[in-house]
């Protein structure tokens, strides 16, 4: 169709994206999660697919609907988010847009916990889920291109080398969060490109426009531009 018009620079090639967030279990009626609507990483995996990847989303719990063109697996919390992403590997291409819960409750409950009168709110006690990027980035069937986010509410481009180094990630797309900038939940973004070429730093865009260059970028650095 129309839609489909463009040109392919990516056919042929594979691709896992993550996408929204994780829920941790307190117990079968209560979570803790991170806040993200999905906009961002749905996005992007629709704009590789574009480009003639063959996509597989792994979506955490999102309003949104699955993208078109896209093999979505919808998963709750990260250590099936993880079991979701390696049982894919290997692929070309991944790209970790999700904002995993970086902890779950250590033992959730298999029954509602209930309010104990006059007794004192029971204890969360959490563990740390695992880093589904570094897992990847570090694999030994990893990806030829790795690309993580981060998102930061101060020192954006420190924070975001450090990650980058510290999860063997190739690029990172680093975004200041803080409520002021307004781009949790919206439809904006604002992001710099960081890897070991430098940092580019990309003007206020739509998260469609931030994943359409991403999508570029990515197919330049897989044909070594
Ligand atoms: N990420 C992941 N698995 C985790 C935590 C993070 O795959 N358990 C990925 C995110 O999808 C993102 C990148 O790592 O691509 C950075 O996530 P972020 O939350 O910014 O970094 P953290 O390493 O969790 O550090 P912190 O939250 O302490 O800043
Ligand atoms: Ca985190």
């Amino acid at each position: 169709g129309l839609l489909d018009g463009g040109p392919k620079p990516l056919a042929g090639k594979t691709a896992v994206v993550t996408s929204g967030p994780t829920h941790e279990p307190i117990d079968p009626v209560r979570y803790i999660a991170n806040r993200s609507s999905g906009r961002q990483g749905h996005a992007i995996a629709a704009a590789l697919a574009r480009l003639g990847a063959d996509v597989t989303l792994v979506s955490g719990p999102v309003t949104i609907p699955d993208p078109a063109g896209v093999e979505t697996v919808h998963v709750e919390r990260a250590e099936e988010m993880l079991e979701a992403v390696v049982s894919r590997l290997p692929v070309d291409i991944a790209v970790m847009v999700a904002a995993v819960a970086d902890w779950r409750v250590a033992a959730s409950a298999g029954q509602k916990i209930k309010k104990q009168p006059g007794e004192a709110p029971p204890p969360l006690v959490l563990a740390e889920n695992p880093d589904i990027l570094k897992t990847v980035g570090h694999h030994r069937k990893r990806p030829k291109l790795v690309v993580g986010f981060a998102a930061e509410t101060q020192d954006v481009e420190k924070n975001g080398r450090a990650k980058l180094e510290r999860k063997g990630a190739d690029m990172i797309v680093a975004n200041d969060v803080s409520p002021e900038t307004g781009i949790m939940g919206g439809t904006r973004n604002r992001v710099k490109i960081i890897s070991a070429k430098g940092v580019e730093e990309w003007p206020d865009l739509g998260k469609e426009e931030v994943a359409d260059r991403l999508a570029g970028l990515v197919a330049n650095r897989l044909a070594g531009t």
